[in-house]
C-alpha cells in the first residue's frame, strides 16, 4: 500500500526536470511548480493506476500533467485580477516574484506543458489520447475555468446552495475527477472501476473545497502557506460564508462519507484512498 508521502520523491524528481529552458518564464514555471504543494492531484493518478492493477511508472507523466495545470491554475487564481493573493505555497506568488506578463506567461506555459508531457508516457497511443481528451475538458471552459468564472461572478452576490455547489463542482472537483480517471485510463481499467473513481472523486473534491473554504477563517497563514481571511476580503461566496463554520464542516463529512462509500468495488485495496479521504477531511493545511 502506497501512502501520498511514499510516491512524493518520484513525483517531485519528475517535476525537477519537467520544466527546460532558461528564460524567466521557464524560471517563473519552475518557481511555482517546485513550490510544495501537497501534491495530491498526481498522487491520485497515480494511486488509482494501482488501484486498477498496473505498474504506475507509466502513469508518472500523466500525474506531471495534472499537476502542471493545477499549479498554472494557482499562478492564474493569485492574480490582482483575480483573487489577489501575495502568497502561495509559503513563498511570494509568481506574479510579485516575476511580474505579472510573466506569470501570465507562467500559466500558459504549465498549460501548455501538461499535455507535451502527457504525450511523453510511455503507453499505447489510444490511451495518451484518451487522457488527452478528458483533461483538456475537465480543465477547459465547461470544467475548470468554468467554475472559475462563476467564482468571480458570485462576488459579492446573494446566490442559491445549486450555484455555490456546482462553482466547486467545475473549479475544483473536475480536475480531481481528471486525475483519478487519468489512473484509471494509464490502467486500461474497466467501466465499472472508472465509474467508481469518478463518484470517488465528486465527493473527494467538494469535499477538499470546503475544507479549503474553512481553513482560509480556520487556520494561519504561516501553516497553509497562503494568505487566510483572503475569501472575506474579496466577498467570496464560500461553504463558510453560506452554511456558517459547523455547517461546512457537515458538509464536507457528508461529501468525504460519499467518496469512502464510492470505493467499496476495490474491497481492501480501497483502504488507501479511504484513510487519504478521511484525512483530507481532517487537514490543516
Ligand atoms: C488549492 O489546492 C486550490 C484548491 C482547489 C482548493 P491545493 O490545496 O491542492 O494546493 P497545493 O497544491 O497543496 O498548494
Ligand atoms: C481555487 O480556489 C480553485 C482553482 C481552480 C485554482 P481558491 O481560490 O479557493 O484556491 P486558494 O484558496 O486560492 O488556494
Ligand atoms: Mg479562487
Ligand atoms: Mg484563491
Ligand atoms: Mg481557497
Amino acid at each position: 500500500m502506497h501512502k501520498p508521502e511514499d510516491d512524493l520523491p518520484r513525483i517531485e524528481g519528475y517535476l525537477h526536470t519537467a520544466v527546460p529552458g532558461s528564460d524567466v518564464v521557464s524560471e517563473a514555471m519552475r518557481y511555482s511548480l517546485e513550490g510544495g504543494g501537497k501534491r495530491i492531484r498526481p498522487y491520485l493518478v497515480l494511486e488509482f493506476c494501482r488501484l486498477c492493477g498496473a505498474d504506475d511508472e507509466a502513469a508518472l507523466p500523466f500525474a506531471a500533467a495534472v499537476e502542471m495545470i493545477h499549479t498554472y491554475s494557482l499562478i492564474h487564481d493569485d492574480l490582482p485580477c483575480m483573487d489577489d493573493d501575495d502568497l502561495r505555497r509559503g513563498k511570494p506568488a509568481c506574479h510579485v516574484r516575476f511580474g505579472y506578463a510573466n506569470a501570465l506567461l507562467a500559466g500558459d506555459g504549465l498549460l501548455t506543458l501538461a499535455f507535451e508531457t502527457l504525450t511523453k508516457a510511455p503507453l499505447p497511443a489510444e490511451r495518451i489520447v484518451d487522457a488527452c481528451g478528458v483533461l483538456a475538458a475537465a480543465a477547459g471552459h465547461l470544467g475548470m475555468i468554468g467554475g472559475q468564472t462563476m467564482d468571480l461572478e458570485n462576488e459579492g452576490k446573494d446566490i442559491s446552495p445549486q450555484i455555490l455547489r456546482r462553482t466547486d463542482a467545475l473549479k475544483t472537483v473536475e480536475l480531481i475527477r481528471a486525475a483519478c480517471l487519468l489512473g484509471c485510463i494509464a490502467a486500461q481499467s474497466s467501466p465499472a472501476q472508472r465509474d467508481a473513481a469518478a463518484q470517488f472523486a465528486q465527493g473527494l473534491g467538494m469535499a477538499f473545497q470546503i475544507v479549503d473554504d474553512i481553513l482560509d477563517v480556520t487556520s494561519d497563514t504561516a501553516t497553509l502557506g497562503k494568505p487566510v481571511g483572503s475569501d472575506e476580503t474579496q466577498h467570496k461566496n464560500t461553504y463558510v460564508s453560506f452554511f456558517g463554520l459547523d455547517g461546512a464542516r457537515a458538509e464536507a463529512e457528508r461529501y468525504t462519507a460519499e467518496a469512502v462509500h464510492a470505493l467499496e468495488i476495490f474491497g481492501e485495496d480501497g483502504d488507501t484512498l479511504r484513510a487519504l479521504a478521511l484525512s483530507l477531511a481532517n487537514r490543516n493545511k
